[in-house]
Order: structure tokens, then C-alpha cells, then sequence
């Protein structure tokens, strides 16, 4: 079986990790956020970096350009609603978007940057390089720290069509 795709539309097939990015003081409600993203890889070994590609109008990331740090907050189903109708769609220049989640953010261990309890796994990043890349920066960030909070599982986020393919697709 063969169809042609437009490129950007076969990109969608990509299953991609679901994960909330925090950055800021997690005890200052005007200065802390975070972001809902789905374009999030790991990108070494050694030193072990995971890069977030983010758009530059995206609140979240003038907290960590300014605290030069984020938290990677790996979602669990208990997390979905919140991930996409929250961090993933207000914007921390307008709320906050832990009050309105009704998420009280734990303190990083290594870092300054705000925690979602109920993550299932956390990672603690320092930024050590930005590159552009299109319409997208990729922030490339050193996991420093690194926990489990709860034993659900990961979800992937997935937004192609059902996989099989009929005549009338
Ligand atoms: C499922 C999902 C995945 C997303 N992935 C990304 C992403 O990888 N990069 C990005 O820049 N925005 C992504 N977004 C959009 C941001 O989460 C959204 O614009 C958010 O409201 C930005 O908030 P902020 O302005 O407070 O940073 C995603 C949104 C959803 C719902």
C-alpha cells in the first residue's frame, strides 16, 4: 500500500510524549507558568540533555530564560484534563495557571523551578543551549535531578488518524 502525504500532516503520526514544562518561583503565583508540550526528546547520553522545542510567544519560556532552568513533568491520565485545557491552552501571562488547575507546586530539589506533585516522573534540566529551528526554539536542557512522584503510566499523545487507512482517506 502506498498513499503520498503532505509533509507536515505525516508529522501528525508521530506518536509524541505528553509532558507539562514549569519554569519560575513556585511560590510566586505572578512568577511562575508552564506549558503543556508535545515536541520533547531526549537528545544525549552523556551528559543526559532533553531538548523542548518551544514557540517564542509561549509565556513559559521567558521563565526559563530567566531562571535559566525548567522542570520536565511527565503526565499521567489523572493529569490529562489539566494538561491539555490548562497548561496547554491558557496562558500564564493572563493566570495562574496552577490555582486555576488547583495544583499546589512543590519546590524543585536542585533547581528553581515550580513541581507538579502528581507528575509521574520528574526531571530537574538546567538550559544549556537554545536553537533556533524554524518557527520553534529548542531548548536543550541538562537533567540535574531526576524522581518518580507516582506509578501511573506515561500517556502518549497522538493526534494522526486511526492507523488503518481506507479508500476514502
Ligand atoms: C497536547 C499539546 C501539546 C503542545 N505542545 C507544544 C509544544 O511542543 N511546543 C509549544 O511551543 N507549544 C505546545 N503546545 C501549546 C502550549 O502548551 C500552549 O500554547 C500554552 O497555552 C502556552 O502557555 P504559556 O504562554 O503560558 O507558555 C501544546 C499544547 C497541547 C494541548
Amino acid at each position: 500500500m502506498f498513499k503520498k502525504l503532505n509533509p507536515i500532516q505525516a508529522l501528525r503520526f508521530i506518536p509524541q510524549p505528553l509532558v507539562i514544562v514549569t519554569a519560575g518561583d513556585p511560590n510566586d503565583p505572578k512568577n511562575r507558568g508552564g506549558m503543556t508540550a508535545a515536541w520533547a526528546s531526549r537528545v544525549s547520553w552523556s551528559p543526559p540533555l532533553i531538548m523542548v522545542s518551544i514557540a517564542p510567544s509561549r509565556n513559559t519560556l521567558n521563565f526559563i530564560r530567566k531562571y535559566k532552568c525548567f522542570v520536565v513533568n511527565v503526565v499521567t491520565p489523572s493529569l490529562e484534563e489539566v494538561a491539555y485545557n490548562v497548561f496547554g491552552s491558557l496562558s500564564s501571562r493572563n493566570v495562574d495557571k496552577f490555582s486555576v488547575a488547583g495544583i499546589t507546586p512543590e519546590e524543585a530539589k536542585t533547581i528553581t523551578a515550580p513541581v507538579i506533585p502528581t507528575a509521574s516522573i520528574v526531571l530537574e534540566c538546567r538550559v544549556v543551549n537554545e536553537v533556533e529551528a524554524g518557527d520553534h526554539i529548542m531548548v536543550v536542557g541538562e537533567v540535574v535531578d531526576a524522581y518518580r512522584m507516582s506509578d501511573e503510566k506515561p500517556l502518549v499523545h497522538y493526534i494522526g488518524m486511526p492507523w488503518k487507512i481506507t479508500k476514502s482517506d
